[in-house]
């Protein structure tokens, strides 16, 4: 059988009378009649030089011919779904929102990243949301976006959680400190110092906390900040020393404000996560974003 060109609409009917194996039904079910549908399937026949099916009383049996044409024509059609259906993903990809939540911290290199995904899709609108440790940990257990980004990923949240950049945690002095000049401090030697520490729930302050729990060592907390700006000034004017996540602190360390300790331990090696909850089904954008952020050319 030499097949050629048969038209889609063709082919369409014909699968649904090779499912019924009835006209009167494959006609109910395309809103035709059944002489119209006849005519088609005539047509398709003979562009197949080969009867499709024939009917014996009243029951109506596919020829090998016609159960040839009858799984191509499936075929055909899955192909084009599937291709209507990636022609809309890429679509909404061009113009879909995103909806993403940071943690405090990663404001220092976040917002870089996004602009340059904006910039390869100039048609999606973001919706950014701030916030530290305990918010975005509800904000997850509400699922209200696409996806967080966090240094710390909780345990009791189901969700998935893809380390895409190093978040590495650093004990800060102001410049002219003395022990900005020593190396090897051991993290007792840092006991009688005073601290400016992140807020209650912030995951800088928990992670810096945990280290010096585990090192037996009891931090003198001086002050308490939610913002890391705030504490990079305070520590620049003499009032403390902090941990913060070395992000945060390119241009101060520079200029020679603020000096990172050679603290034993530190930096405390950390990742930060590009999160999302185990069953959310990502949007189109959503999951470009996330490409993006794995893949790493920002
Ligand atoms: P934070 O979190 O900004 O709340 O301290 C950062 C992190 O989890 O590393």
């Amino acid at each position: 059988m030499i097949i050629r060109h048969p038209t889609l609409h063709q082919l369409r009917i014909f699968t649904v009378l090779a499912r019924h194996l009835n006209m009167t039904r494959a006609a109910t079910e395309l809103h035709q009649t059944p002489s119209a549908l006849s005519i088609q399937i005539k047509q398709l026949s003979e562009t197949a030089g080969e009867p499709l099916y024939e009917q014996i009383g009243k029951k109506l049996y596919l020829t090998a011919a016609g159960e040839a044409v009858a799984r191509a024509g499936n075929d055909i059609l899955r192909r084009l779904d599937a291709l209507n259906q990636e022609l809309n993903a890429q679509r909404n990809l061009e113009s879909g929102t995103l909806n993403l939540s940071i943690i405090s911290t990663a404001e220092y290199f976040a917002p870089r990243i996004i602009g340059s995904f904006c910039k390869e899709h100039a048609g999606i609108e973001v919706h950014l949301e701030i916030a530290n440790r305990d918010s975005i940990l509800e904000r997850l257990k509400q699922n209200l976006d696409d996806i967080y980004i966090m240094g710390q990923v909780p345990d009791d949240i189901d969700g998935v959680a893809r380390p895409f950049m190093d978040n590495p945690l650093v004990v800060l002095a102001p410049g002219d400190h003395p022990l900005a000049e020593q190396s090897r401090i051991a993290p007792e030697q840092l006991k009688d110092e005073a601290f400016i520490l992140r807020e209650e729930g912030s995951g800088t302050r928990l992670t810096a906390q945990n280290f010096f729990q585990e090192q037996g060592v009891q931090l003198k907390v001086r002050m308490t900040m939610s913002s890391n700006e705030a504490v990079k000034q305070l520590v620049a004017g003499g009032l403390g020393l902090s941990v913060l996540s070395r992000n945060t602190i390119a241009a101060e360390a520079n200029a020679g404000n603020i000096a990172i300790l050679d603290v034993v331990g530190f930096p405390i090696l950390r990742q930060w996560h590009a999160v999302h909850r185990k069953n959310k089904r990502l949007t189109a954008v959503a999951q470009k974003f996330m490409d993006f952020l794995l893949e790493g050319h920002y």
